[in-house]
């Protein structure tokens, strides 16, 4: 038991989990973060852009500022989520038509967002998505106002605003070879060609059940750009119904995947995207998918859990 005890004993900093206000909300869920199975937090929503400015240079942290408070007050770390992304973003950033008013905006959401809890999160995932499955650049205000260099700025405010936090890339669907994690590869090392200050790459690993044969070397290929590397959001879902065999495949898969972290000195360490099933954003979002995580909805270790402990 313990499992993020047990990645700090294997040199890892942490195991974690998605959490905010909502969740902290639920005492079964409040008491499993609480121990040493979850050392560091990752704030689901409330770090958002849609959460913390709302309207321009109107700032709201309460969310964002409870689940610091929780994660500080009960001794664990924090990884900030997000600082530009194209989704949950408020319609008036999409509204920006000039890049000269996008860069500022930019620069001043990153400074008052890092700025907020400046020498106290461990990491943040300073932009998000930038990339469709094909390895281009995706349509976004950001893309398409300022080309690539929205992410140069957003990484240069970044290191500014908080130069004790890692900043790092995240994407999804860098699970295995092909055209996007190649494009990933390809970025960063433009990135640091250019003096651009970025420390990790993180990679979110939505998974889906038997389809974790490439993460090992997907975290070995990573690792190739110099850079920390985190698995970032964590989950395996499984078509349902729910099996006790699926399950079962299920704790093989979480033990691929935390084994692959293991196998790899720059991977730094695995949050999953939540603590229970009961919370998941998968029943909403794939509802023929569930029970992608670690407590089931009765706040139960899963098999899945074994399958991590069982690899520390
Ligand atoms: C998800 C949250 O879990 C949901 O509660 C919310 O409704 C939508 O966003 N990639 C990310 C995360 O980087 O921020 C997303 O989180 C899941 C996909």
């Amino acid at each position: 038991g313990l499992i993020s005890d047990k990645m700090k004993a294997k040199g890892k900093l942490y195991w974690g989990s998605a959490l905010d206000p909502n969740t902290i909300a639920i005492t079964q869920i409040a008491n499993i973060a609480a121990t040493g199975d979850f050392g560091c937090f990752t704030p689901e929503n409330s770090g958002k852009w849609d959460a913390t400015e709302p309207a321009r240079g109107q700032f709201n942290f309460t969310g964002f500022d409870a689940l610091v408070s929780f994660a500080t007050s009960h001794g664990k770390l924090v990884r900030g989520h997000t600082l530009v992304w194209h989704s949950q973003l408020p319609a008036w950033v999409s509204a920006i038509g000039d890049a000269a008013t996008l860069t500022s905006v930019i620069q001043n959401h990153v400074s008052t967002v890092m700025g907020r809890h400046k020498g106290q999160i461990l990491a943040w995932d300073v932009v998000n998505e930038v990339f469709n499955d094909d390895g281009t650049f995706r349509n976004s205000v950001f893309f398409n106002l300022l080309g690539e260099n929205f992410i140069d700025i957003a990484f240069k405010a970044a290191r500014q605003a908080d130069p004790n936090a890692k900043l790092f890339i995240n994407d999804f669907n860098l699970d295995g070879p092909g055209k996007k994690i190649d494009a990933m590869v390809a970025l960063i090392g433009r990135l640091k060609s250019r003096g651009v200050p970025i420390d990790g790459v993180g990679t979110q690993s939505h998974l889906i059940l038997g389809q974790v044969g490439g993460v090992a070397g997907s975290i070995q290929r990573l690792a190739t750009t110099g850079l920390q590397v985190a698995i970032t959001e964590l989950d395996v879902r499984i078509p349902k119904p729910v099996t006790a065999a699926t399950l079962q495949q299920q704790q093989t898969d979480f033990n691929t995947v935390t084994k692959a972290c293991l196998a790899v000195p720059q991977c730094v360490g695995i949050t999953s995207w939540g603590v229970s099933d009961k919370t998941s954003w998968v029943d909403s979002t794939f509802p023929t998918f569930d029970s992608p995580l670690l407590f089931d909805d009765n706040f139960q270790k899963k098999p899945a859990y074994t399958g991590v402990d069982s690899a520390l």
